[in-house]
């Protein structure tokens, strides 16, 4: 594996998965997804100032350098990019805006965040050019304003990879203590309960820990309320344990949609 610092020594047409670092196995299946993809696999570690609505959240975001490189390494990554903030933000750069899908749900919660993601994405795409980009399901907006943001680049989406008891891997779950890491399993539970979201929402209450911040059904496509036409539907969550923020999500499958079906015709 090759660490590369300036874009100019990077392969271009190659399969690329964008971090932060910290990384864990939920990004190791990224780099395996991108094995499959191409023969060079791209994979780089940028803490990125701009998608950080505090400076405080960009200080705690949790750096694990060489921990970082051996598993980059054994998932096979080909070259290490880790570019420099003047590479990424030169004098003069051009901010780019998310659009109204970035004001809502995680973007009504950390305003400007989105905004941040999709500006790096697009420098870091621009200064590689890859053919592939993958992204983790996990961050499901996030995801989503990724394949609007560029036609050259195919984005692949990636699986949750989840930890044991169901808590979508994250860096951020390093800053939960025991008890708190224990309680944060409700919100797979929840998710995973195939309760309607009154039933989603009790389940949530059992757990004094947790905050909750939104659980809603969406329309995949539209990030709409779902209706009848809606092909695809995700329910989404996002809340705090001790000022953690955890976010998740899971596709409501079609037994499901029948049952919320039928509920709202008898509602009628
Ligand atoms: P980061 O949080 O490091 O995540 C990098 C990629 O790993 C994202 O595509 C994310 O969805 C994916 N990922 C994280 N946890 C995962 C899990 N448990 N299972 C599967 N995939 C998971 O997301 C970012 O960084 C940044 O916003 C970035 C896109 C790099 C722009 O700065």
């Amino acid at each position: 594996m090759k660490i590369v610092t300036d874009a100019q020594d990077l392969p271009a047409g190659c399969a690329f998965i964008p971090t932060m670092g910290a990384l864990h196995q939920g990004h190791g299946s990224l780099f395996a997804m991108g094995k499959t993809l191409s023969h060079n696999v791209v994979a780089s570690i940028f803490v990125n100032p701009l998608q950080f609505e505090k400076s405080e959240d960009l200080e705690k975001y949790p750096r694990t350098p060489d921990r970082d490189i051996d598993l980059a390494e054994s998932f096979g990554i080909t070259h290490l990019w880790l570019p420099t903030q003047d590479e990424i933000y030169p004098a003069g750069y051009k901010s780019l805006s998310a659009g109204p899908l970035g004001k809502i749900y995680e973007g009504a919660s950390r305003p400007g965040h989105f905004d941040g993601v999709v500006t790096v994405v697009s420098r870091l795409f621009d200064l590689l050019k890859p053919r592939f980009a993958v992204f983790g399901e996990k961050d499901f907006q996030q995801l989503s304003l990724i394949r609007k943001l560029n036609d050259s680049v195919e984005i692949i989406a990636a699986p949750t990879i989840r930890e044991a008891d169901g808590l979508a891997m994250s860096s951020r779950n390093m800053r939960l203590s025991p008890a708190e890491r224990e309680a944060a399993s409700i919100i797979y539970k929840a998710l995973n309960s195939g309760e309607d979201l009154d039933g989603m929402r009790a389940i949530l209450a059992s757990e004094p820990l947790f905050t909750l911040d939104y659980l809603e059904n969406i329309d995949e496509d539209t990030f709409a309320p779902p209706t009848e036409e809606s092909s695809k539907i995700r329910t989404i969550i996002a809340g705090w344990i001790n000022q953690v923020r955890l976010i998740d999500n899971m596709q409501v499958d079609n037994m499901q949609i029948n049952r919320m079906l039928l509920k709202s015709e008898n509602l009628r």
